[in-house]
């Protein structure tokens, strides 16, 4: 059993705490949280220790590994406080808000042997994987296209907004990883428009977007387009498409069940979408435990790195510089 620790005991530290707890060969350690009511009520509910401070979690023999689900002006720090206790640690993105602080963290955790993921669920979602490896395996004949929708059923209060950092840079940077994952490819241009439609007195307020397109091109010229909405009213809407020479692949939503309903009306009603992430991916999130437990059993590199979350922070960067300048940007302008 690989015994992780948990720092941050918030909406997704929660679910961790439970995905962890209900792994075959993983054991939540103990958890941590700076809001202690948050760590108390966690650590009674699951029957674990709450842990004195974050450097007790990094001294402590028995903890082998780290999730870091705290806010994320915080993983950076812990990312480094981690590797240099050498304790392999499972991430969640972004690494950080700031590009400067990124590669500084990545800098200092160079040398170091001590695994380190980041948490781009997504990548294991059965039906988005099924989508790369068909492309891989060469299903589609040479891929041409990708596209992915990603949009959000209900807009987050401001208090999140405030401090989440912006659209681009907190929940299209999945999309930015998904984009690298499916081309297999690295972007190399950028283009983006963006702004807010669903609260206009948003983009005044905190000069923040909550809706979104953009069109990745790589150096051998396939385009990828993303999608992003913070309010679709119908529902979590997560679909992947690609696009190749030979045919065409779609990794689509899902429904808690497939009954479909027939009346005078209407045909084929059926179930709405999984609420939101924690619903519609949550194999994904088991299965990205799984690869970390891997990782640390077998000594392996994570599939998901920190130079990936990284790259997507890049992408989030040249695509800002697109909105704001209204021009396709090159990757290499953010990325000197
Ligand atoms: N992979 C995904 O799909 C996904 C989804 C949601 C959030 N996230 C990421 O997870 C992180 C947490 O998001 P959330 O929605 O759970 O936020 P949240 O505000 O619900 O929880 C964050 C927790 O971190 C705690 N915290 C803050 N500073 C701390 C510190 N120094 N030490 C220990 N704990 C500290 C807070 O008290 C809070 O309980 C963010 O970085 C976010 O981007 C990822």
């Amino acid at each position: 059993m690989i015994n992780i620790a948990l720092l941050g005991c918030g909406r997704i530290g929660q679910m961790h705490a439970a995905n962890i707890n209900a792994h075959p060969r993983a054991k939540l350690a103990m958890v941590f949280d700076s809001h202690k009511p948050s760590a108390d009520n966690l650590g009674k509910s699951l029957g674990v220790p709450v842990a004195a401070s974050a450097d007790s979690i990094f001294a402590s023999d028995n903890v082998d590994a780290v999730l870091i689900a705290s806010a994320t002006e915080t993983h950076a720090d812990f990312i480094e406080q981690s590797v240099a206790a050498a304790k392999p640690v499972l991430c969640e993105k972004p690494i950080d808000l700031n590009l400067k602080r990124v590669n500084e963290c990545a800098a200092a955790i160079a040398a170091s042997p001590v695994p380190v993921q980041l948490g781009f669920n997504r990548r294991f979602d059965p039906g988005h994987r099924a989508a790369r490896d068909a492309m891989r395996a060469g299903d589609i004949g040479q891929l041409h296209q990708v596209v992915i929708t990603s949009r959000d059923p209900e807009i987050p209060p401001r208090s999140y907004l405030q401090s989440a950092g912006g659209l681009l840079r907190d929940m299209t940077i999945h999309d930015f990883d998904l984009a690298r994952f499916m081309l297999d490819d690295e972007p190399t241009e950028v283009f983006a428009v963006a702004g807010a439609l669903i609260d206009p007195a948003l983009g005044a307020e905190l000069n923040e977007i909550d809706t979104a397109m953009i069109i990745l091109r790589t150096a051998d010229g396939k385009q990828c387009h993303i999608n992003n909405s913070r309010t679709a009213v119908y529902g979590y809407d997560q679909r992947i498409e690609l696009l190749g020479t030979t045919g065409m692949v779609q990794s689509n939503n899902q429904k808690r069940h497939e009954l479909k309903r027939y009346n005078r009306k209407a045909t084929e009603i059926s179930e709405a979408y999984q609420y939101f992430f924690i619903e519609r991916y949550h194999e994904a999130f088991m299965a990205e435990v799984s690869a970390f437990v891997d990782c640390i059993e077998n000594g392996t590199t994570p599939e998901v790195s920190f130079e990936d979350g990284r790259r997507a922070l890049i992408l989030a960067e040249a695509a800002y510089l697109s909105v704001a300048e209204k021009r396709m940007v090159q990757v290499s302008e953010i990325d000197s």
